[in-house]
């Protein structure tokens, strides 16, 4: 195991990541972490970066006690002025500038060979900065192995120890076989095991959640049926069966069936303890007359947590009166690795707590109040790590591939005012539109899908009759991480023949047009 040691950098949890994919596993814990107080022998430790500068009053200092356990020690940025501040205070200085973005990296020979931090990376390297502090001199006993033309100090090494620091980022992609030089450090230098796999995490996740929430103590969550609460309800439960309860709130906005389906997914596919709270008419009631986008999704949010908090509020009362079980004392929230990239961790994991606008983001007032602490299983992980994981947990591979869905549900697909037969008409087509999807086998070719209904109506000419009905808007996109994408581009033949049939199967729509835009400008819903 390699011992990651955190000092605040956006990207730490990247070098963790980067390490799994080498199948090294790799602990991050906060940079105050002690030595004597680890229980297990690390094979190597990485300081990582940080947005502090070394010298400042309060800036955090790594145990000293980690340099003389005789294991590798890699710095990166932050950790690389940490290490030389360490040796002398007068080594690290202010930049004059910062510097940020690319840089060409070249190591350097000696008698004809690079560094063994740099075997395989003899070439012309290229490399991501990001630091405004940087080196003012060489501390003693070190040696310069990698330079760029701006940081001579790009890369050191301690001449007799296992020490090595790095001015660059190796764990972000822009840094070209970042990779390849955290597996020399890792496996090559600290000889750590590449034999991590999903199968390890889920049983040292299910034994830190059991020792988290106790022999008796019980936790509560939503779900929407979505990858990553589902993901996460499956962990809890393989780790305390049905001391964790799931509550489902039906909103009245989800697809079609999508209520029953999730339901019956999760009792008899997934055998977790759950509640379904069917709100759909508070939910349907309350929407009529609101056209505005964000004040769709301010009252659904709202309304959201008025049902949850009613729900948790019956389940705590039957579990303060179960006479096997304790109180309810965690909330899980699905939460993923891009939605903490801002913590800083350092302060403490308590510090690291954010509201989000996901399904289960609750207000402070129901964690704190009610003394509920957050578990976030997932918090460690990417969207393409939870299915894996997913996988591993024995979830159904559809359930594990799905396309994400918004909280607000169809309520920001049926644009304009909502009303109940709205709503029907963009969940029947939208059911059309998937499910030709499906038989076409395009599902898992595509980020996200789905059927809007426009506000204005078109004529038409339907059994010799004019018409003046509703208009279907189709949206399939290509992407990657959700923030930018490209419109899919399906066969002109099909777009036909989905088109025909949702003129033909929905009534009240005569039109259904393609959406050809792009993110940015566009964004992923239209509205
Ligand atoms: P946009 O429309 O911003 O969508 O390009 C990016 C991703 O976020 C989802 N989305 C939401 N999810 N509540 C959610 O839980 C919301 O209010 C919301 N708005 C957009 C969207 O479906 C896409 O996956």
């Amino acid at each position: 195991t390699i011992l990651t040691l955190d000092f605040g950098s956006q990207y730490t949890h990247l070098i963790t990541r980067r390490l799994r994919e080498l199948n090294v596993y790799s602990e991050m814990l906060p940079c105050t972490q002690k030595l004597a107080d680890l229980t297990w022998k690390p094979a190597g430790v990485i300081l990582s970066g940080g947005p502090y500068s070394v010298y400042e009053d309060g800036a955090p200092h790594v145990d000293p006690a980690y340099f003389e356990l005789g294991v590798p020690i890699l710095g990166i940025c932050y950790g690389m002025q940490e290490i030389a501040y360490r040796s002398n205070a007068t080594n690290v200085i202010a930049g004059t500038a910062r510097e940020y973005g690319h840089a060409d990296l070249q190591a350097k020979k000696v008698d004809g060979f690079v560094d063994r931090l740099f075997e395989g990376l003899e070439g012309n390297m290229k490399v991501w900065m990001s630091h405004g502090d940087k080196l003012a001199k060489l501390p003693e006993d070190f040696h310069v192995i990698a330079s760029t033309q701006n940081s001579e100090y790009a890369a050191i090494a301690h001449q007799t120890k296992d020490i090595y620091c790095l001015q660059f980022h190796p764990e972000v992609t822009h840094t070209i076989n970042g990779v390849q030089l955290l597996k020399n450090f890792a496996v090559g230098i600290c000889k750590a095991q590449q034999n991590w796999t999903m199968a390890k995490f889920v049983d040292q996740e299910i034994a830190r959640i059991r020792t988290l929430v106790g022999e008796t103590g019980q936790v509560l969550g939503a779900v929407s049926g979505g990858v990553d609460s589902t993901v996460a309800a499956k962990l809890m439960k393989e780790a305390i069966g049905d001391r964790f309860h799931a509550v489902l709130v039906n909103n009245g906005v989800m697809r079609l069936n999508e209520c029953e389906q999730v339901q019956k997914t999760l009792t008899e596919h997934l055998g977790i303890n759950l509640i379904v709270a069917d709100a759909s008419k508070l939910f349907l009631d309350g929407l009529k007359g609101i056209t505005d986008p964000e004040q769709k999704r301010k009252f659904i949010g709202g309304t959201f947590i008025d049902v949850f908090e009613a729900e948790a509020k019956k389940i705590e009362d039957a579990a303060a009166n179960s006479p096997k079980a304790g109180k309810i004392n965690f909330f899980l929230q699905g939460t993923l690795y891009p939605d903490v990239i801002e913590s800083i961790s350092f302060k403490g994991p308590s510090a690291t707590i954010k509201t989000h606008h996901n399904v289960g983001g609750l207000p402070k007032r129901m964690t704190e109040g009610q003394g509920l602490k957050l578990i976030e299983p997932l918090r460690e992980l990417f969207k393409d790590e939870v299915r894996d994981l997913g996988r591993q947990l024995g979830i159904a591979h559809d359930l594990v591939m799905r396309h994400p869905f918004p909280g607000p549900g169809i309520a920001i697909r049926v644009l304009g005012e909502v009303t109940p037969e709205r709503v029907e008409m963009a969940r029947k087509a939208d059911n059309i539109f998937i499910s030709m999807i499906r038989e076409a086998g395009l599902y898992d070719k595509i980020g996200q899908a789905f059927a809007a209904l426009d506000p204005s109506r078109a004529v038409g000419v339907m059994g010799d009759k004019r018409v003046y009905e509703n208009i279907v808007l189709l949206r399939a996109v290509e992407t990657t991480d959700f923030m930018t994408c490209n419109p899919f581009p399906f066969e002109h033949e099909f777009l036909v023949r989905v088109s025909t049939r949702i003129v033909n199967e929905v009534q009240g729509v005569c039109r259904v047009a393609y959406d050809y835009t792009s993110k940015p400008p566009g964004t992923i819903e239209l509205e």
